[in-house]
């Protein structure tokens, strides 16, 4: 299976490593702009396969979208990250014209390509795809919610003075600072329910430590995050390509599911070999209710900012 990663920056280039690492696909062609740049990360990466044994080949390519070619998966993390102080919104003037241009150009070289989104502000950012490229729905992923899920599980396992892998749980909504919707009721702690072992002003701490999650590394870093924004993508390929059938909330296209419609919003997908294959719709309380849909209008105005 061959995987294409547009932006070989520090996301895309997190990415492409995680793939190659965990060894399930055959190719990963890296693609940027700036002359060189792919070719160069695709060759140092090339140069840790015999330490991290790994036999997934490894191809840079400035802009030349041939080398592309018939990629089953393909994931835009093209444009500019947010500096410290700024929201996901404020990138879509600059970034709008990026992912259209790339979404073009991947699927003139790869027809039946699934491509996943993640340049930001990524639910605006995949409805931009639905709308310019035709593609069909379940081939169109926004990535958010893999990521904002492994940040809430960070902050549970923290509060829970537990390993991360003890904890489940899952965020949905858009992927910005207020739009994010951590489900504290549904998260468990090997089967059992957090609010067992944590007070409700503990869990409304960790909820509102999850929303500000990307913003909190950004202003840390200076720029956005990359290694779990690179990992979450990297297990979104996964499920896909070798049809795992797990489930993660990720960005897609509503027709009426959470009585939204016409948005990108993250609500849970199995994601399998056809992309996404079912959207699954969960019994919500009426507080989560109400979040989400607050959310889906602060999704719906960014949207309006999209040109034409
Ligand atoms: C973040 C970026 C990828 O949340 O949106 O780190």
């Amino acid at each position: 299976m061959k995987v294409t990663v547009v932006g070989a920056g520090a996301v895309g280039a997190s990415c492409a490593e995680y793939i190659a690492i965990k060894n399930f696909a055959s190719e990963v062609v890296l693609v940027d702009i700036k002359e060189g740049y792919a070719e160069g990360k695709a060759m140092d990466l090339m140069q840790t396969a015999s330490l991290n044994g790994f036999d997934t080949k490894i191809v840079g390519s400035t802009n030349d979208y041939a080398k592309t070619a018939n990629s089953d998966v393909a994931v835009i993390t093209s444009g500019i990250p947010r500096k410290p102080g700024m929201t996901r919104e404020e990138l879509i003037g600059i970034n709008a014209g990026i992912v259209k241009t790339v979404s073009s150009s991947l699927i003139a070289h790869s027809p039946n390509v699934i491509i996943i989104v993640v340049s930001n502000p990524m639910d605006t950012m995949t409805y931009l795809v639905h709308k310019t490229t035709g593609l069909p729905k379940e081939r169109i992923i926004g990535m958010g919610g893999a990521l904002d899920s492994a940040r809430f599980k960070y902050r549970l396992a923290e509060a829970l003075e537990c390993p991360s892998s003890d904890v489940s749980g899952m965020v949905i909504g858009g992927h910005s600072d207020k739009g994010m919707v951590p489900l504290t009721r549904l998260a468990v702690r090997n089967g059992v329910p957090v609010g067992k072992f944590l007070s409700e002003e503990r869990l409304t701490q960790v909820a509102e430590d999850t929303k500000v999650g990307g913003a909190t590394l950004t202003k840390l870093l200076g720029t956005s995050a990359w290694y779990a924004p690179g990992a979450a993508v990297s297990a979104l390929v996964q499920s896909i390509v070798c049809d795992q059938k797990k489930m993660f909330p990720c960005s897609t296209l509503l027709s009426g599911e959470y009585g939204l419609k016409d948005l990108c919003i993250g609500v849970p997908v199995i994601l399998g070999k056809k992309g996404i294959e079912k959207i699954v719709e969960i019994d919500l309380d009426e507080a989560e209710k109400n979040k989400l849909t607050e959310s889906a209008e602060g999704v719906s105005k960014t949207n309006g900012l999209l040109e034409g």
